[in-house]
């Protein structure tokens, strides 16, 4: 049987500070991605002071978001409530957030 596994290289580095997280939260952004639980543990710095995410499990491409299964799109929603958006750098605040929210369209709901 084929093997289906997806896996990806080990990269050496430490564990980003909140700016730097930010920066890669927005290197994704301008690439087409969103992280649905953006946090420091989920990326990492590189010795060449770039960030790199290594947590995909929650990461969609911004203008596909009709195939995550509504109950991953309300735990998204609400981690990002709980303290994911403070991972977001302002310029990109507002799309970012509307983006999330759009997930869930009943997340005023859940605060
Ligand atoms: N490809 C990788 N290279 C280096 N470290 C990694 C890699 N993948 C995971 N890690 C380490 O493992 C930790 C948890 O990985 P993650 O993929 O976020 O798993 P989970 O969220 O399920 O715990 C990361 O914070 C990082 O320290
Ligand atoms: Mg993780």
């Amino acid at each position: 049987m084929k093997d289906l596994q997806i896996r990806m290289p080990f990269i050496e580095g430490t564990i980003p500070n909140k700016l730097e997280t930010m920066m890669g939260v927005k290197n994704l952004y301008h690439k087409d991605f969103m992280i649905g639980d953006p946090k420091p543990a989920n990326f990492i710095k590189k010795a060449t002071g770039e960030v790199a995410p290594i947590d995909f499990g929650l990461v969609f491409l911004k203008g596909n978001i009709r195939d995550i299964h509504m109950e991953v799109k309300r735990e998204i929603v609400k981690d990002y409530i709980k303290g994911g958006h403070s991972f977001i750098p302002q310029e990109i605040k507002k799309e970012y957030t509307t983006a999330i929210f759009s997930l869930y369209p009943a997340s005023a709901q859940i605060t």
